[in-house]
């Protein structure tokens, strides 16, 4: 997956949805309370959240307000990631992530970390530094960023998208940076600093390209299985399993048997599965009908959902984003080839805070799940 990676003037303009709802409309009132994804997700002891770009967030009372209604855990979507943290190397800005936490706190809304270490948020500054102080900078930067937050973060994604078998690596992991810097130790290394900077966290490893029957997520999922086997070999502690979960509505590739053997194989290692960065891309339907791509965006969020949630080992569901308004979907050209200057509907809720029908299709999964033994 290349994400972000188009010089700047190359990105599609975001669509212009007008100013956000002052107000939420009836259509979200109808669904709250009883009627929440929240309080489906708490009669089958599961957590459900989403992503949020905190900036706009911060400005949007209507968007606050469905939060606090429907989701139990948030995710910031860049702000505690490098490039969103630290403009220079003895600089940091924690001021949007922080902004979360007394948003959480006084909705009892859990909050997870996102990301440690991602090859696709390196500042500039350090690919500019000596190759032999990377080391010393990553440990840094975990005891600083989670230390900041110990006690007060669900889980870390400490490590995102490490594994590439394409790139011909040992263990098929990822050429990135930090395979560069650092050697393939730089997991180990982070799941280690990570376990000591901030004990209650749950650490995770997270990475896409796993649910689908294709040719090219079960060699994804086999490597990362071999991943995994291997830290728990060496002692590494780790907790859980992310799943990104980003789909294609109009797939041929099925969801089915390769996933469920993926979700009963980390369960038997003892290990948790989050999904967490669900979203539907339709940018491969071809009719611009809205109820059409509607129905086949719930459709997929179903397939995906059936088979996931009903491996008990699954304990948290998050979109990535709350609605159609903001999505990296739109942020293209990699997700926009087919139908550019089409907005996608790829979220529960669209760009007026209506719920959409993938709404009602995350509520039925979530009510179909088997209760689990422990909340999440
Ligand atoms: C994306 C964000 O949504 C964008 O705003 C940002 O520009 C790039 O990253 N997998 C991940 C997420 O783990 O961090 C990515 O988020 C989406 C793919």
């Amino acid at each position: 997956m290349t994400i972000n990676t188009a010089p700047r003037e190359e990105r599609f303009p975001p669509p212009d949805f007008g100013p956000a709802p002052g107000v939420l409309p009836p259509e979200a009132e109808a669904v709250r309370g009883a009627g929440s994804l929240l309080a489906y997700a708490r009669k089958r002891r599961l957590l459900t959240g989403a992503a949020i770009a905190v900036r706009a967030f911060e400005k949007d009372p209507a968007l606050q307000q469905l939060v606090s209604e429907q989701f139990g855990i948030l995710v910031p979507e860049g702000e505690l990631k490098w490039r969103g943290l630290r403009p220079a190397r003895d600089q940091f800005d924690f001021t949007a992530a922080d902004a979360l936490f007394p948003f959480a706190g006084k909705h009892h809304i859990q909050v997870r970390g996102h990301t440690l270490v991602w090859h696709n948020s390196v500042p500039d500054w350090l690919r500019k530094v000596p190759a032999d102080s990377v080391r010393t900078l990553l440990i840094e930067h975990i005891e600083i960023v989670m230390g900041r937050y110990r006690g007060r973060v669900h889980s870390w994604d400490v490590v995102n998208e490490a594994i590439l078998p394409k790139d011909a690596r040992p263990g098929s992991l990822r050429k990135s940076f930090w395979f560069d810097t650092v050697g393939p130790g730089y997991i180990d290394l982070a799941f280690r600093t990570a376990r000591k900077a901030d004990p209650h966290a749950k650490l995770c490893y997270n990475d896409y390209g796993v649910e689908t029957e294709s040719a090219e997520d079960t060699e994804r999922r086999a490597a990362i299985l071999a991943l995994l086997r291997a830290m728990k070999a060496r002692g590494v502690p780790l907790d859980a399993v992310g799943i990104q979960g980003h789909i294609h509505a109009n797939t041929r590739d099925a969801i089915g048997k390769g996933l469920r053997k993926y979700l009963a194989a980390i369960r038997a290692m003892g290990l948790d599965v989050y999904l967490t960065e669900v979203d539907v891309n339709e940018d491969d339907v071809p009719s611009d009908d809205v109820p059409a791509r509607d129905a086949a965006v719930a459709t997929a969020y179903k397939k995906l959902l059936t088979v996931a949630l009903a491996d008990p080992a699954v304990k948290l569901l998050l979109t990535w984003d709350v609605s159609d308004r903001r999505t990296w979907l739109n942020d293209g050209p990699t997700h926009r080839r087919k139908q550019p200057n089409r907005p996608q509907r790829s979220l529960p809720f669209d760009p007026e805070y209506r719920p959409t029908p993938a709404f009602f299709a995350l509520r039925d999964c979530l009510d179909a799940a088997p209760k689990r033994t422990v909340h999440a």
